[in-house]
């Protein structure tokens, strides 16, 4: 690894040699849904990560890339815009039985990589393993200078109340620092009349 804490860095993951002729870094497909359902939600309740229905995989499945072994799933993370400089790195897991041979090292090197192709400048990450992200040149960052859309997973999590993760952010340009404390873009107000999708025509609901 080429990278110094708090610094850009040029990789590619994507174009490593791979350490294994059978890995493969590839971004997910729907098929992969199953077996990445059970990869989270097998950490989900050990109360690592937050879980994920069916209906979310699909719905950010182009935010992921996954990592198999002979064709098997070996590892998953994702990359979810929020704003047009940054980026969260979330849902990241390596089967249990494949940890400690690099592939979450390439898998999230490989959304970093995205994360440079598509422009973005800061990616940050909410994580029990601060160690980690700190190899790939991730540094701890005071969770209040995130956006506050970035804490939306935070309302349905079981441990809200008392939360151990840190956050952690890494630098894709060199002032990507400046976009920490920024508040996020102000959400236009939300005016009625309210339309609700059923069935046949629109039914317009007065509000109040
Ligand atoms: C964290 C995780 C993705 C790491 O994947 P991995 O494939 O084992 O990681 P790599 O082999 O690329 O890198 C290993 C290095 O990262 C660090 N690391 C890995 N897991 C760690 C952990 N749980 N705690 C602290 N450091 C850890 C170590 O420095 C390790 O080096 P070592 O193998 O010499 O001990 C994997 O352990 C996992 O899926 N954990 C459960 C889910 C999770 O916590 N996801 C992170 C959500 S933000």
């Amino acid at each position: 690894m080429r990278n110094h804490p708090g610094q850009a860095v040029e990789m590619d993951f994507l174009t490593a040699p791979h350490t294994h002729p059978a890995v493969q870094i590839r971004p997910a497909e729907l098929s992969d849904v199953p077996a990445m359902l059970g990869l989270i939600n097998n950490y989900a309740a050990q109360a690592i990560m937050l879980p994920r229905t069916e209906l979310e995989l699909c719905e950010s499945l182009r935010d992921f890339m996954v990592a198999t072994d002979a064709g098997q799933l070996a590892g998953c993370g994702a990359l979810h815009f929020y704003t047009q400089h940054m980026a969260e790195l979330r849902s990241l897991a390596v089967a249990p039985h494949k940890t400690h041979s690099g592939l979450g090292q390439r898998i999230a090197g490989a959304l970093l990589d995205q994360a440079r192709q598509f422009g973005v400048d800061l990616v940050f990450v909410f994580t029990y393993v601060p160690g980690f992200f700190e190899r790939l040149g991730f540094q701890l960052v005071d969770r209040g200078a995130l956006p506050l859309k970035a804490w939306k997973d935070c309302l349905r999590c079981p441990k809200f109340q008392a939360c151990d993760e840190v956050a952690m952010s890494y630098l894709v340009t060199p002032g990507g620092a400046i976009y920490m404390s920024a508040p996020a873009p102000a959400e236009p107000p939300v005016e009625g009349p309210f339309l609700l999708p059923i069935l046949g025509q629109p039914r317009i609901l007065d509000k109040g």
